[in-house]
């Protein structure tokens, strides 16, 4: 969730051209049927993902030294391919690599922009699992989105705030960059004594020796390469399990300490909250990593630890931690899905405030519906925000959770919540497309629901 709603769309730019181009000269080299695609087909993010496999488990090995902030990384993949190859890509943006083994033995490798070009020593048939290491190391450099925002590995005065939606993961681990792609990871991630590094998932052990402490993570239910974190920082921890037996890890920079204590102790009651609503949590861990990192702007649904660059209140909380469903459980197929994302954790926002003696859901959306027709909010439909640039934009986040509110009207409480609930579940670990989301609403409520879509996610202009 964005702190503040400035749009930087004049930064969007020239990127997309290149990254096309770049594309189009990749897939012209050699015959598709045997060298992997260098995207996964996203027309917003034409480079991001890879085609040809599906990664089944990162092992991520990281050394980070936070004054040289140099880090040193080995990435172990366990992959299955799911076309002869006889080359494929990883998506690598900066960084040093200093060799690639496929299966043990050692690949030809190239770089070209932010995609990292594999050749075996021999061709991977279809079908086949494979085991891909990648050596590498550098200083890691944050990546500029379409809309100017920054992500990926983002320095902090004190380690780094590690966030990559949509594009940051390739900032430091080499993979399979899409959501479409969801994967288990192990991380092992070594820090100078005093620092503490977070990542997704349970906390398998922590040692010191020689002045370093070593962390180790792991993350068993599937994620996308953009909800892992490798947050480094000098943190306060606070560790317990809830009564639902979820255990809990925050994270909290001590200068964001005070600002934050009141809103991580309800936690558990919003996660109880959530799950009366949306079913059962999806994941064994949750918790919050609050950062002090004042140039990053938003806070992401890290999977089952929501990381914040400064203390949040309780709505962003609310916010975060709805994404654990809908994102990070149900994922997306395409960008272009965004309002997927974002008008459900938004819609979360205002079922919250109905709930506990705020706003009513109907008063915040007839707040948002007052707005004159030149207002942001109306700039482009959520269903279709049109590129990479608008993905965080007011248009996704508030009309995308007015669809949700008219839905609401439209069928009734009952049908709705259980509506929210059966995409929570079927598509638990999982992925769901609108057009999913639209039948499986018809299919709950027996309505024809096709042209209050149409208008609420696509029209163009102000409904
Ligand atoms: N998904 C995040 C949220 O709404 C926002 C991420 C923004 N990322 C960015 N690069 N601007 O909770
Ligand atoms: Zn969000």
């Amino acid at each position: 969730r964005r702190r503040t709603a400035v749009l930087r769309r004049e930064a969007v730019l020239a990127t997309v051209p290149v990254a096309v181009a770049a594309l189009l000269a990749g897939a012209g080299t050699a015959s598709a049927s045997t060298v992997g695609s260098a995207g996964a087909g996203d027309p917003y993010f034409p480079l991001s993902g890879n085609g040809g496999y599906h990664v089944s488990h990162y092992d991520l090995t990281l050394s980070y030294d936070t004054s040289s902030r140099h880090l040193d990384g080995k990435a172990v993949l366990t992959a299955r391919a799911t076309e002869r190859l006889t080359r494929f890509d990883l998506d690598l943006s900066g960084l040093k690599v200093t060799r690639v083994t496929v299966d043990g033995r050692t690949a030809r490798f190239s770089r070209s922009g932010q995609e990292l070009v594999v050749t075996p020593a021999r061709a991977l048939a279809k079908g086949r699992a494979f085991r891909v290491t990648v050596l590498y190391d550098g200083t890691p450099k944050q990546v500029t989105d379409p809309d100017g925002s920054a992500d990926g590995w983002i320095r902090t005065d004190d380690g780094a705030f590690v966030a990559g939606e949509p594009q940051g993961a390739m900032t430091w681990f080499p993979g399979n960059s899409h959501p479409k792609d969801k994967s288990s990871y192990d991380f092992t991630i070594t820090v100078p004594k005093g620092r503490t590094a977070v990542a997704n998932g349970v906390l398998l052990g922590q040692h010191t020796s020689g002045g370093r402490t070593t962390f180790r993570w792991r993350q068993s239910e599937p994620m996308a390469a953009y909800l892992a974190t490798a947050t480094v920082g000098k943190f306060k921890v606070q560790q317990y399990t809830t009564r639902d037996g979820i255990k809990v890890y925050n994270a909290v920079d001590p200068r964001e300490a005070s600002g934050s204590a009141a809103v991580l102790k309800k936690l558990p009651s919003v996660l109880e909250w959530e799950s009366k609503l949306f079913g059962p949590y999806p994941f064994r861990s949750a918790g919050s990593i609050v950062d002090h990192a004042p140039s990053v702007g938003y806070a992401l649904e890290t999977q089952g630890r929501p990381i914040y660059d400064s203390a949040p209140d309780l709505s962003t909380l609310v916010h975060e931690n709805a994404h654990q469903w809908f994102g990070d459980s149900v994922s997306l197929t395409a960008w272009k899905d965004i309002w997927l994302n974002e008008g459900f954790a938004t819609y979360a926002e205002w079922l919250y405030s109905e709930q506990h003696g705020g706003d009513s859901a109907q008063r915040t959306f007839d707040a948002l519906y007052a707005k004159p027709a030149s207002d942001e909010l109306w700039a482009y439909p959520p269903g279709d925000p049109g590129s990479g640039a608008n993905i965080f934009g007011e248009p996704v986040y508030a009309r995308g959770a007015m669809a949700l509110h008219e839905l609401r009207k439209a069928v009734g409480d009952a049908t709705f919540f259980r509506i929210l609930r059966a995409w929570a579940s079927e598509h638990r670990y999982g992925h769901g497309t609108t057009a999913e989301f639209v039948k499986l609403a018809e299919k709950e409520s027996g309505n024809d629901l096709g042209s209050l879509f149409q208008t609420w996610l696509y029209k163009k202009g102000k409904p």
